[in-house]
This record gives structure tokens, sequence and C-alpha cells, in this order.
């Protein structure tokens, strides 16, 4: 009899690791492993390691790890259900036998209800009183397609259709007002545009509402903030950005939602948009996971020029320099590709510069150069600057550039740069040392532990004998993870580490721990002495707490001969432990 776990794990043997991932980035095998370049964060160097024997994939600079659904999961951006049956299919398995359990949440009835506005309000654009809107919209040459794409619809003047409409399918009131669509029993949009905010997998989860007629409202309005939409969070586009990214090979930055839709016209998809506030470091892992290659594309006002240059920051203080595209000062991404069309805009991201050049270029704006003191100011923040960067042809081109503007000798300006390096790396020296010293170094009984946990997932017969030990490892997780491993084995008769690693995946508390366990690459032969020697250190551990615990039960106890009572059962666990 077929279960769903026999299914997965038959799929997930039938597709080998190396083949597939290899598919999608170039391996190249170095000893017993095929090693890329880690697609999960920016990199050039091929730090992803995949094992062909043990069915996993490891980085060893992000530390990104697990099975071939998990790869897929991650790089394709894909719920676990679609990723199975994608590889089901490339090796010809049905799953017909397999049942998928759906999950219903409370977040069922708001998707819902988020759905039925959709419909609503594109339905009312088509209307008769959705005409004054379809003339707006025209005027700014969007089309019908560009319409429908975007599910852009019209929320009627002054009037509570949409509540009425939602009560009367039962939904009540209250879930209205928390989620954000009425207040009391009135709608909360009226006479607006309306743009629908799709969460990462594409889910409706809100509105934004612009006003077709400018007046002294808001020019837009978003739904307020809910358990579901989070501005700090949400990333207008995202959705279809993230194929298009992959094509691409790039994900472009922008300001507004027109914009986006604008260059969605012009056949530039790969966009996306904050809801008009500043980038959080939650926007840019999200990012960051659909490419490497980041492109800002702000406004070209001085508002615009700021957002680039605190943005670029934040990118830079997450490890990634992005490129930028920078726009005459009068446009947005919408106008400059309305007016000089969407060649023009390509040749724009095709010369996108680094972030750095940017900011180099941008610090000479509004400076008098008349002024020698302002020009050494200059020269010297350009060559901080430059100093960020990791790459020598570049900081070259920078100080030739330097030279020749200002006409000073080159090597002057080379040995300022060179005693600035040195300058910085003293610095981290000195700063790196203790913090590498102290942090997640493993103390030698965690150290023992996570050594039998990976011999218990690679020779099954250690299980049988960490078992028959009755040993009890020191922490919490690694117990947890200890009876997971004895549970999966007797349950399904055998183990690996890419079974096992599906089968832990939704207890996300212990996955960290695993990852530990499967990064590390010990000696395939492991003697029974070396096992009984994690296992004394294991021993000794236990030893001294309960050490511990009766000597602070003799401090504690007032009763003379409960203490030598105590004494001795220390005596006696001194004896066993040397
Ligand atoms: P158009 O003016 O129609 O071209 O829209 P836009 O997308 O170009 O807007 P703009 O460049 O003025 O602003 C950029 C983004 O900031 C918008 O897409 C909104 O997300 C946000 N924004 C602008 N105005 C408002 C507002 O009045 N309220 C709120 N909440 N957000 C706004
Ligand atoms: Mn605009």
């Amino acid at each position: 009899m077929n279960n769903n776990q026999d299914i997965i794990n038959e799929v997930r043997r039938k597709n080998d690791i190396v083949d597939v991932i290899g598919e999608k980035i170039p391996l190249e095998k170095r000893g017993k492993n095929y090693f890329g370049v880690c697609p999960f964060h920016d990199d050039t160097n091929p730090s992803m390691s995949v094992s062909r024997e043990k069915q996993i994939y490891t980085c060893f600079s992000c530390h990104a790890t697990g099975n071939i659904f998990t790869f897929l999961m991650n790089y394709e951006h894909k719920e676990f259900n679609q990723v199975l049956s994608d590889l089901a299919n490339r090796v010809g398995i049905t799953l017909s036998g397999f049942k998928t359990k759906k999950v219903s949440t409370k977040y069922d009835e708001w998707y819902k209800i988020y759905d039925l506005a959709n419909k609503y309000y594109q339905n009312n654009l088509l209307s008769k009183e959705g005409e004054g809107a379809r003339e707006y919209l025209k005027n700014r040459s969007i089309d019908d397609d560009t319409v429908k794409e975007f599910e852009i619809g019209y929320s009627l003047k002054e009037r509570d259709d949409l509540t009425k409409l939602l009560t009367m399918k039962g939904h009540s009131v209250d879930l209205l007002n928390k989620i954000g669509l009425s207040s009391e029993d009135h709608d909360i949009y009226n006479s607006r545009l309306m743009f629908p905010l799709h969460d990462l997998n594409g889910k409706v989860i809100g509105f934004s509402g612009r006003i077709i007629n400018n007046g002294k409202q808001n020019k837009y309005l978003n739904t307020k903030e809910t358990e579901l939409f989070k501005k700090g969070k949400l990333l207008y586009h995202y959705h279809i950005a993230k194929e298009e990214a992959r094509v691409k090979k790039s994900v472009i930055i922008m300001e507004g939602f027109m914009d986006i839709i604008r260059a969605s016209t012009a056949g530039i998809k790969n966009t996306v948009a904050t809801m008009g506030t500043a980038l959080t470091k939650d926007h840019i892992k999200e990012i960051k996971r659909l490419s490497n290659n980041i492109i800002l594309c702000f406004d070209g006002d001085e508002a615009g020029v700021k957002a680039t240059l605190t943005s670029g920051e934040l990118f830079k203080s997450e490890g990634i320099e992005v490129k930028v595209i920078s726009l005459p000062g009068e446009y947005d991404p919408d106008t400059y590709i309305l007016k000089n069309g969407k060649d023009a805009f390509q040749g724009l991201i095709d010369n996108a510069i680094y972030f750095s050049d940017f900011k180099i270029k941008s610090l000479s704006r509004n400076r008098n150069f008349a002024s020698s003191e302002e020009k050494a100011n200059y020269i010297h923040e350009v060559l901080e600057e430059a100093s960020k960067i990791n790459d020598t042809i570049r900081t070259e081109i920078i100080l030739k550039n330097l030279a020749k503007r200002f006409e000073i000798g080159y090597n002057t300006l080379e040995k300022s740069f060179k005693e600035l390096v040195n300058n910085k790396e003293i610095k981290k020296e000195v700063i790196a040392t203790p913090k590498t010293t102290s942090s997640k170094k493993k103390d030698k009984y965690q150290k023992a532990s996570l050594n039998i946990i990976y011999y218990m997932l690679n020779k099954q017969d250690i299980i049988d004998v960490v078992e028959s030990e009755h040993l009890m490892f020191p922490t919490e997780a690694l117990r947890a993870l200890e009876s997971e491993i004895v549970y999966f084995y007797h349950k399904y008769g055998f183990i690996n580490e890419a079974d096992f690693y599906t089968y832990l995946t939704p207890k996300e508390e212990l996955l960290n721990l695993l990852n530990e366990v499967l990064e590390m690459d010990l000696k395939t032969t492991l003697t029974k002495e070396e096992l009984f020697d994690y296992f004394k250190v294991i021993r000794e551990y236990n030893c001294k707490k309960a050490i511990n615990s009766l000597e602070e039960k003799i401090r504690n106890e007032n009763d003379p001969v409960m203490q030598v009572k105590y004494a001795e059962e220390i005596r006696k666990l001194r004896i066993g432990e040397s």
C-alpha cells in the first residue's frame, strides 16, 4: 500500500539531485561532490556543493541546505505540491494515489472576499458608471489589455454596494471592517481606480485606490494594514516579477505602480515597487530571492536621487551592490517610457551603472570646486567610496578619472588610496577576531552529539546502538531530533538524509539543527571505539549535570543525614565518571 511519504520518497529517488540542479545551474565535479555558484545568495564563487551520494546540497557560504524539493521550492518559488508534481512528471510517475491535504485557514474567507471585491471593481469599470474612469485610463494611454492584466477596477461613487453585496453573501460587517473594505457599513473606496495588491504568491490581499480627478484627497488610498497586508513587506508586482526575473536575470525596483504598469506595456515585467514607502530589510530579503542583479530605477527628481542613495546603501549593508538607472530630473519611468519609447528605456537598463559610481557622481553635485578645500574633501570622499569596491579594475578606473579631472598625479592618488585600504583592513581584523572566537563555537558535548546524529543518519545500525544505550543528549532540540530519527527509521524501516529532510521540513525548529548535521562531512568509517568515545562525552555531560544539581541540593538541605546521602551519590558519580 502506498502512502504519501512513499510516493514522495520515490519521486525524490528517481530524480537525481545532481541532474536536476545541473539543469538549472552549471555544476562541476570535484572529488566526489559537485560544485556550483549558489543561487541563494550574492556570489560568484562555487560555494554550493551537491552530493550525488547523499542527494543533498549545502552552501558553505550562506548555509542554504536541503534536498531536491527544497532546492526547487526556493529556486522556482513554488509550493511543495507543485514541485512534487513537476518532478513526478519529469520521471513519468503519476501521482494518482497521492492525497494532497488542503489546509484550511482562517484567511480562506479573507481571500474569498478580496477576490469577490476584485471582480466587483473590475465589473464596475466596464459599466456605465465606469465611463469617467475608462476615459481617465485612455488619456493616460492604458489600453484594455493592460487593464485586464493588472486587474484594474473602479469603485462606485458614494454608495455602499460592495458592503451590501458581501454581507448578502454571508460575510459579517465586522470582518469587512477588519480586513479594510468597509467602515461600519460603508464602503471604504468611492470613485477611485482600484489596483489589487497581491501577496508574494499572487493572492489578492488588499487594494490601492487612485483618485481620477485631482482634488484635495490623498492621491492613493491603501487598504489599512492587516495580518495579511504589511506595507513593510509587500512588493507590488512581485508575483509576476518572480517568473520574469529568472528569464531576464535581473529585477528592477521602481517607485510607483504606474511605473510598473507602464514598463509592463513596454514588455519589461521583471519589476517590483514598494507601496510608496522606503525599502525595508524585509523587502530586500524578498528581492534577493529573485536575482542577484538588482537595478534601482527611481524618479529623476531630488527625492528619487535621495531614495536611490539610501536604498543602495541598505542593499550594500546586506551584501549586494545594486545597479542604478538615473532618469533625467523631470521624469519617472512612466513618463520616460511614454515620451521616449521602450527602446530608449531598454537602453537605460542596459547601461545601468554600479551604485558606487552613482554615489561618486552624486557626491559632486552642488559643490564648488573653485575652493581647493572643497576639492580635497570631494577627492577624499570618492577614495573612501572606492575603497569599498572589491574590484581593482573598477577602482583603477575611478582613480584615473579623478587624476585626470583634478589634474593630480595618479601615483599620489594611488598612495592615499592604498593607505586608506590598509587602515581599513587593520581595523577589520581588530574587530573581527573576538567575534569569530566567541560566536557559534560549539562545545565538545554539542559536537559529540552532532557526530552521533550524523552517523545515525548515515549508518542505520548506529540507531539501534544509540537506542539500546539509552543515550540522553544534552539539549531538548537534540533529543527531539534523535527521537524523530528513531521514529522515522522504525516507521519506514530505513533512513537517509534526503528522505528524512523531506519528512522534517514542516518542523522548522528542528530543521536548523538538521541543516548543521547535513553540512558536516565526516569520514565514512566509524569504529565501535570511536562511537563509544562520543557516548562517553555525552555521559560525562550528564554526569556533570547530575553532580551540579546534587551540589545545589546539598546547599539547600538542612538535614545532615540527607547531605551525607547526596555527597555519597556525588562520590559514586565521580567514580563512574573517571
Ligand atoms: P501616478 O501619479 O498616477 O503616475 O502614480 P505613481 O505610481 O507614479 O505615483 P507617485 O510616483 O506619485 O508615487 C509613488 C508611489 O507612492 C505610488 O505608487 C503609491 O504607492 C505611493 N503614493 C503616492 N501618493 C500617495 C498617497 O497619497 N497615499 C499613499 N498611501 N501612497 C501614495
Ligand atoms: Mn507617476
